[in-house]
This record gives C-alpha cells, structure tokens and sequence, in this order.
C-alpha cells in the first residue's frame, strides 16, 4: 500500500514475491512501473482507505510511510483487515528513533514549535501509537521482529537542513518565511540545549517489522 516509486515492492518482486502495488498516485506508479518493467506488476491506482478488492484477497498487506499521509487512516486499517484472507499478516514498519536520542529531542522540540505556531498536524496518522492502539482495538495482535539498526552522526545544523529541505511532508504547508523564521528557532534551541549547533552527536534508530494478525 502507497508503493511510492518501489523502494520496497522492487526489491519484493525481485525475491519472487507476488505483489499488487497500490498508490494514490499516477506518477509514482507510473515511475513503479518503469522500474520494474522486467517483472510487470499488476498496479492498481486507489486509496489506501477504499479498496477496489474484495475480502480475503491477499495473504499480506505491507505499508511503510503511509498512514501518516492518510486523514481516513482508521479506516485504512479496517480495509487491510478485510482485504486479508485468514491468516494473512499486516506488516508495518516499527522502531524508528530511540526514545531519548538527540535526533529525537530535535524532532519533538520542532513539532512542539509547529504547533505553537498554529501550523496544522498531519493529516493522517504522523505517531505511531495511535496506530498501535487502534489495530489492538480491532483487534489485532503484533509480534514485532528487529530486521535493522543504524547509527547516526549528525549536528543540529545538519538536522535542520534536513527539515529546511522539506523532504518531510510535516513542512508542506509552512510558507517560506514561515519557515525561516521556525527555523531559527529551532536553532537558538538546539544551540542552548546542545552547546553549539555544530556539536557532533549520536543517534540510534531502529528498523523493526510488525507483524500485525487480526
Ligand atoms: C512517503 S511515500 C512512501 C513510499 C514507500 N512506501 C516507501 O516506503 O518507500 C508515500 C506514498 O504513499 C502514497 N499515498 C499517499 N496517500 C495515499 C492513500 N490514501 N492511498 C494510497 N497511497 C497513498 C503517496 O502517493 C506516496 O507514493
């Protein structure tokens, strides 16, 4: 669900796996489908939260980066959990920053200036405890399986040049100015909280797949 370009359905495809790429998106399945033109998945043009399958089609659902671009990502899950047969597994991607890494504090401090700044939140589901709580609703149960872990050197300056980037969707909608100046707030932050904006630290990330069975 929501393919992108391919970063993890190429891969699938070429390990053998029979895959239907779904994506609100024209371009990307176009761009999937140029990729991947060797093996010629099926793609379907839909919504992750409106299905054009029916019930007890699939053995698995995977979605990675997804949901917080979803509004009706409620509805999503419940959508997965139809289109599976008995038995089959949503898979879903866990982990993410330790809890209390540098990275994270950056993260948090940022979102917390959004916020103040009356910038709407994601529209879908931007944490992952929300998810988590309502899939054990459904309920669903997870066995989660550690695949990864990095670590990551990195400075404040370097973080915010990631989000000055606005390769995160959490930044689309903050204009320019808007942005320069939160920005530079980010930065007076970082330089208190960590000394220098330019002071090198550590960061651990974890890549973990949930195995969600209803
Ligand atoms: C951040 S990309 C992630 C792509 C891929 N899953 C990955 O991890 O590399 C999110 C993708 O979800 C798609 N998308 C967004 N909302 C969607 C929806 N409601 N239903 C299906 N796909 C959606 C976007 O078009 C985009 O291709």
């Amino acid at each position: 669900m929501g393919t992108g370009s391919g970063r993890l359905t190429r891969p699938l495809l070429h390990l053998g796996a029979r895959v239907v790429g779904v994506d609100l998106s024209h371009t990307k399945l176009r761009q999937l489908a140029t990729r991947a033109s060797d093996v010629d998945p099926p793609l379907v043009l839909a919504d992750a939260a409106d299905l054009p399958f029916p019930a007890g089609s699939f053995g698995g659902v995977i979605s990675v980066h997804l949901l917080h671009l979803v509004p009706n990502w409620k509805r999503a899950l419940r959508e997965f959990r139809r289109v599976l047969n008995q038995g089959g597994v949503y898979l879903r991607r866990g982990g993410g920053l330790a809890k209390d890494s540098p990275c994270r504090r950056m993260r948090r401090q940022w979102q917390h200036l959004l916020e103040s700044s009356g910038f709407p939140q994601q529209h879908g589901a931007y944490d992952d405890r929300p998810v988590r709580a309502a899939l054990e609703e459904m309920p669903a149960v997870c066995s989660p399986v550690e695949v990864a872990h990095q670590t990551r050197v990195t400075t404040p300056q370097q973080e915010v040049a990631r989000i000055a980037a606005r390769t995160r969707s959490g930044v689309w909608s903050v204009p320019g100015p808007a942005l320069l100046r939160l920005l530079d707030g980010l930065r007076a932050w970082a330089a208190t909280e960590f000394g220098s904006i330019e002071r090198e630290f550590s960061c651990q990330e974890e890549f973990v797949l949930e195995v969600w069975r209803f």
